[in-house]
């Protein structure tokens, strides 16, 4: 048993306080009656709750992946920036959706989100080290000793160590990178301890998953297969 505005807040119809108005305004049947008591106690398994006509299901389990634009924070809530959950097209604006770690305001690219919150946590784990590949447009050019300290793990100009990772030089100041952590602003301090300021960082991959032909500003659901990968 469940309460009936839990229940409808993890349907994504919207907020408590919003859920509250709906019961309010009669909207809302359980087993063919209206219900305006939100705190009363419902069976999803075995009861059918309607709003305006329509029947309601539990979201479960949700991830989606966005190609995030610079501009954006990845922050729930702020004050003076935009931030990554108002790209959240609406039918996923209600289901308490987290970010998956972070990207900075100014790097594009893939960024995941989940109402899981055991899934959230193994995926930001630093034990799990899942590998995340970005493309980086910087200034000068990518050399044999910034490739073998890479692989030997960089140490920050703040004297923090990294894991190792991997410089693949694509063409004059551009490069792609490989790193398995997610620390502050990672990317960028770890070429900037070798001299090369960032001027543009996109992810690209995640994992197994990567951006694919996603638009960028464009959000779309994980398939249950791509979920499973994720998990492992
Ligand atoms: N590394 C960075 O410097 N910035 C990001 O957004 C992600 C990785």
């Amino acid at each position: 048993m469940e309460r009936l505005d839990k229940f409808l807040c993890d349907c994504g119809v919207g907020t408590r306080s919003q859920v509250k108005l709906l019961l309010k305004a009669g909207r809302v049947r359980v087993d063919g009656v209206v219900q305006r008591d939100n705190g009363c106690k419902i069976d999803p398994q075995k009861q059918t709750v309607l709003l305006d006509g329509a029947p309601l299901r539990e979201a479960g389990q949700v991830v989606v992946m966005l190609n995030k634009p610079a501009g954006y924070v990845t922050a729930t809530e702020d004050r003076q920036e935009q931030t990554v959950m108002e790209l959240l097209p609406a039918e996923y604006k209600f289901l308490d959706l987290k970010p998956v770690g972070r990207l900075d305001k100014q790097t594009e690219g893939l960024l995941l989100f989940t109402n899981d919150g055991d899934l959230l946590h193994r995926l930001i784990s630093p034990k799990k080290e899942v590998p995340k590949v970005y493309y980086a447009r910087h200034e000068g050019d990518v050399t044999e000793e910034d490739v073998k300290a890479f692989a030997a793990g960089i140490t920050l100009r703040d004297g923090t160590v990294c894991l190792p990772a991997v410089l693949e030089r694509i063409a004059a100041g551009e490069s792609r990178i490989t790193v398995c952590e997610g620390k502050y602003h990672q990317v960028r301090r770890m070429m900037a301890s070798r001299n090369k300021t960032v001027l543009y960082l996109e992810r690209q991959q995640e994992g197994t998953l990567s951006l694919g032909d996603l638009p960028r500003g464009k959000v779309r659901p994980l398939t249950p297969e791509e979920i499973r990968e994720l998990s492992k």
